[in-house]
């Protein structure tokens, strides 16, 4: 399984990165935005690909065609690893289909549908993104969608990766495992929080107290 960290953030991605962990990144607008100050979009893109050698999700905002297409050919300048979200609608669709002829990578992103995921698989989408959380704040069980998801990629040896998105626990990367997601995109305290468990601090905490009363 791989992970990517859901964040535009540098210093989260180089720390995410230092641990071992990182296997690709996703921003959007929102993400983009929280980093407001600190130079333009483009330039943070092409520093997150420095910094991690994997997928690097760039959104488009065009909602057309012909928009999104030029903004993808231009994104997709930036670096090679750059994948470009593109929402699924029926231009997205078409989008996906043209950029998937350049050769360009795409991540079909704001899926909230079993079908839609396979909509963008059979476009030629590289990546779906399902929002789990978003899901679960409208008292559905986000969840369930991985689920189907995975069923029907699995029915029919789709090779489109699952990128288990809007991720808000452990528990969704818990589960995502279990269900055999290719990917889990992390905000940056989501994986801090993977990495802790109570009975690990007390455990190190009697260690280093039963340390001190070893003959040395
Ligand atoms: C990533 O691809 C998505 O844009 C992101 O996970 C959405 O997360 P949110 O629902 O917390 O905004």
């Amino acid at each position: 399984m791989k992970f990517f960290i859901d964040t535009a953030n540098l210093d989260e991605i180089k720390e995410a990165a230092s641990i071992g962990i990182l296997d690709g990144v996703t921003t959007n607008p929102t993400l983009l935005a929280k980093e407001k100050g600190k130079g333009d979009f483009k330039t943070i893109l092409k520093k997150i690909c420095e910094v991690v050698d994997g997928p690097v999700s760039a959104e488009v905002v065009a909602t057309d065609v012909e928009g999104m297409v030029k903004e993808a050919e231009d994104l997709s300048q930036l670096h090679k690893n750059i994948v470009i979200k593109v929402p699924i609608t029926k231009d997205g669709l078409k989008v996906i289909k043209i950029l998937d002829s350049k050769g360009i990578r795409t991540n079909c992103t704001l899926v909230f549908s079993p079908i839609q995921a396979l909509l963008a698989a059979k476009a030629g989408a590289s990546f779906v993104s399902p929002f789990v959380g978003r899901l679960d704040d409208a008292s559905h069980v986000g969840m369930d969608l991985i689920e189907d998801i995975v069923t029907i990629f699995e029915n029919y040896d789709v090779a489109t990766e699952i990128i288990v998105a809007s991720v808000r626990n452990p528990l969704h990367v818990v589960e995502s495992a279990i269900m055999g997601a290719d990917i889990a995109t992390i905000p940056f305290k989501v994986i801090e929080q993977l990495i802790k468990h109570p009975l690990t601090d007390v455990g190190i905490k009697n260690f280093l107290e039963d340390w001190k009363k070893v003959d040395k």
